[in-house]
């Protein structure tokens, strides 16, 4: 069996990009749709061009046009779609009921992995207002993929390094503190922490692979399962020096959610909520719930340790 055809659809977003990569380095035949709606955004037309530089065949497609995006489906046998979650960015997950719609008529896609790569949606149904919403939405996806008989694989990625990792988990900058840090309760739950495009590079392993047909994937290294003080320990470490540190009560941080009209700042809180008082990403056996691990399908990869990841913030 060759080498699966794929298109990536949001090609261009954080993820999307190093999806683009990972699977033109895997060596797929890799489609990316160009949308005509950028228009004038000459960012997003250089970074097409750029793939396209790299081996990529541009193919263009709107969700506005059905007819479209079946024909770009049509060519391919996976589509990984890596559109924008609600709140942070955009607002736009429930346009892959069009995706889905396309992969449906087209009938030849082999395995659909639509846009996941966060917490797992399915475990989520208690999450706090507002950023229940994008795990709500995501799980209208799935249905709709799994009422059409679409073959998939979910892709539940846990904390991007760079959201999570480079500011050892605070709120508000991107970037490591120097001097004093706050840590979510004793900072002992553990959370899982990824380098991107370790994430893309499981991502493409997996679109060929039957273990993860119609399963979700897990990508959750057990070097990588760290908990906030483990994190902060191996900023210390780079640095050289200790931090001051702050605790801040799970009570805190809802009377923060509750006392902001920022939706995205209230969606962030939640989501930190959920990860570092509740342990929401580790708090479950992924083996007993019939799912799979990525570092143990695909030993091969050697993913990014946090200690190596924090070394470009020193
Ligand atoms: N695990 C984590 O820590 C974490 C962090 C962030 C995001 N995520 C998840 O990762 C997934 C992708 O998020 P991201 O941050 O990579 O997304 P992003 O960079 O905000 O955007 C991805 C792409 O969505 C497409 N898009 C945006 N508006 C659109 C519209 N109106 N119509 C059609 N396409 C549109 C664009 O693609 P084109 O212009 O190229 O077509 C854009 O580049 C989401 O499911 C999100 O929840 C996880």
């Amino acid at each position: 069996m060759g080498k699966s055809k794929v298109l990536v659809v949001g090609a261009t977003g954080y993820i999307g990009r190093r999806i683009v990569k990972a699977s033109l380095a895997q060596g797929h035949t890799t489609y990316v749709l160009q949308r005509p709606e950028i228009g004038l955004d000459i960012e997003k037309l250089q970074m097409l061009l750029s793939f396209k530089k790299e081996g990529a065949i541009l193919v263009e497609g709107s969700f506005s046009d059905h007819k479209g995006l079946v024909d770009a489906v049509k060519k391919v046998d996976v589509v990984i779609c890596t559109m924008s979650g609600v709140h942070f960015r955009s607002h736009n997950i429930l346009l892959q009921l069009k995706l889905v719609e396309a992969i449906k008529e087209a009938g030849n896609v082999k395995r659909f992995l639509p846009s996941e790569f966060g917490m797992d949606p399915s475990r989520m149904e208690h999450a706090l207002e507002p950023g229940n919403e994008t795990f709500d939405q995501k799980m209208v996806i799935r249905r709709a993929i799994e009422d059409a008989n679409v073959p998939f694989t979910y892709v539940i990625a846990n904390c991007f390094g760079g959201y999570f990792a480079g500011n050892l988990s605070q709120f508000a900058t991107l970037v490591p503190p120097r001097v004093k840090v706050t840590l979510y309760g004793d900072g002992n739950v553990k959370a899982i922490f990824m380098d991107e495009d370790d994430v893309a590079t499981y991502t493409i392993k997996t679109i060929d692979d039957p273990r993860t047909l119609n399963k979700t994937l897990y990508v959750a290294p057990p070097e990588n399962i760290l908990s906030q003080r483990q994190l902060v320990e191996k900023w210390e470490k780079l640095i050289g020096r200790q931090l001051e540190k702050t605790s801040i009560s799970g009570q805190d941080i809802l009377a923060m959610l509750k006392g902001t009209d920022d939706i995205g700042a209230k969606a962030g809180l939640g989501h930190f909520y959920h990860i570092f008082y509740e342990g929401c990403l580790t708090n479950f056996d992924i083996k007993e719930e019939g799912h799979e691990e990525a570092s143990k399908l695909y030993p091969d990869v050697n993913y990014t340790r946090m200690e190596q990841y924090l070394k470009i913030y020193v």
